[in-house]
């Protein structure tokens, strides 16, 4: 496993996490030399102009950007000595990810496996060319073999001919990036890291154990369910379906024929992901859609409602089993899944995913981190929590872009270089 050297003490680290549903900012302070952080500063909004990490309307987005950003400094104000916030890492659009393997060889000649084989290796992998519009977000080394010999779990002080080092690279489409820079770059923001949402959710919400042994993280959004798989303290595989909590506020809207926003508040408040044996006795009382006096409710029972919610859920993650299956981890996923995201709140959801993924399901939450108060400590905030842990832990994997003897500016500048570069 990596030792990563955590941001020294007293480092103020910030996150942006922009969602299909709200955008959230936490701004935070190393408090330790172990990578122990504390949130002193918080905001969050709906999300205004932004579909499923897509930017419908800049403006709106760029607005909510600003509110979020605002009350987060706000808060940290004193903190901050009245300096406004400049670095952020932001969540990249996981519907705009994408995930593969890159083995790459490196000649031993009989020495030791060393620390720096590895991060030669991932460096050789950072600078071989991605596929036509795609731009590197995480290179992170996922499983060795040496001298053919594979499933070696910790390579260092081996001795051999060949190591070869299976990089997982994760690449973003250029253009959703290039939304989201000049976005955030309105805001008068640097961005100083990029990571996807799942590993997010898995640095906040996992055990050192958890992630060691293999465990699968996903994070059920309101646009997205994006899953990351954890081994040996990295990130081993990444994928995302485009379903989420919108989706079956969506169903049930339609299902029920009401608002849209009585369906939110209608699944948020009587939903479940199962039936249970009282469902059918208990009604409900659902505002009808176009009816003239909207204050005379039709009276649903409850199962009607869970038979329009359960469908689609079982929809989710069938199709995360399947991305799974194909992915041909096998045994190396572990047999543990824990689900973030608004969405995992719903009741009955834990039962669902085990019934259909066939593993041990928990629930997640930031967990690692200090100082959040209840409203903001539950799976919706796992990934805005993991954006600071990435920043703070893991910015040795923040991929270089150039040449790789090019100094190290931050990721703004090279963002700002490459958005100069490309339009
Ligand atoms: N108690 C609850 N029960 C069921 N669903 C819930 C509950 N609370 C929130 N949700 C759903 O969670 C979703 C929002 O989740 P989250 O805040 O993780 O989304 P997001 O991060 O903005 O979106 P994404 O990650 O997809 O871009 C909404 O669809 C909402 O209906
Ligand atoms: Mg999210």
């Amino acid at each position: 496993m990596i030792k990563h050297k955590p941001k020294p003490k007293g480092t103020i680290i910030a996150a942006l996490d922009i969602g299909s549903v709200k955008v959230a900012c936490f701004i935070g302070r190393v408090i330790d030399d172990i990578g122990g952080i504390e949130v002193i500063g918080i905001g969050h909004v709906a999300a205004r102009g932004i579909k499923a990490g897509t930017m419908t309307d800049m403006l709106q987005a760029e607005e909510s950007i600003r509110q979020a950003v605002h009350a987060a400094e706000t808060m940290a104000a004193t903190e901050m000595k009245g300096y406004p916030l400049r670095d952020v890492v932001v969540n990249v659009p996981s519907m705009y990810s994408e995930c593969h393997k890159n083995p790459i060889d490196i000649a031993m000649l009989g020495h030791e496996v060393g620390e720096g084989d590895i991060r030669r290796a991932i460096q050789r992998a950072q600078k071989q060319e991605h596929a036509e519009g795609q731009t590197l977000v995480h290179a992170i080394a996922a499983g060795y073999a040496i001298d053919g010999h594979r499933g070696i779990e910790e390579p260092r002080g081996m001795a051999g001919q060949r190591l070869r080092v299976d990089v997982n690279i994760v690449t973003a489409e250029s253009a959703a990036l290039t939304n989201i820079a000049r976005c955030v770059e309105r805001t008068q923001l640097d961005i100083e890291a990029l990571c996807i949402p799942p590993y997010a959710a898995g640095l906040s919400s996992l055990v050192a154990d958890e992630m060691d042994l293999g465990c699968t993280v996903i994070d059920m959004g309101g646009g997205v369910t994006s899953f990351a798989v954890f081994r040996e303290g990295s990130m081993i595989h990444a994928g995302a379906i485009p379903l989420g909590g919108t989706h079956v506020t969506n169903d049930v809207a339609r299902g029920l024929n009401t608002r849209v926003q009585e369906a939110e508040r209608i699944k948020i408040l009587y939903g479940s992901a199962l039936t249970s044996s009282t469902d059918d006795s208990e009604l409900i009382d659902v505002p009808q859609l176009g009816e003239e006096d909207e204050t005379q409710p039709n009276h649903v029972p409850r199962s009607y409602l869970v038979s329009i919610i359960q469908p689609r859920l079982e929809e989710i993650f069938e199709m995360v089993r399947a991305r799974l299956d194909d992915s041909g981890l096998g045994a190396a996923m572990g047999r543990r899944v824990v689900l973030t995201g608004g969405t995992a709140q719903t009741p009955g959801m834990r039962d669902l995913a085990g019934m259909i993924l066939g593993k041990q399901v928990r629930l997640g939450r930031p967990v690692r981190i200090k100082g959040l108060p209840d409203a903001v400590s539950g799976p919706a905030f796992a990934a805005t929590a993991g954006l600071l842990h990435y920043v703070c832990e893991r910015s040795d994997e923040l991929p270089r872009y150039g040449r790789g003897d090019a100094p190290e500016g931050s990721m703004f500048e090279r963002a700002r270089r490459w958005l100069r570069e490309n339009w």
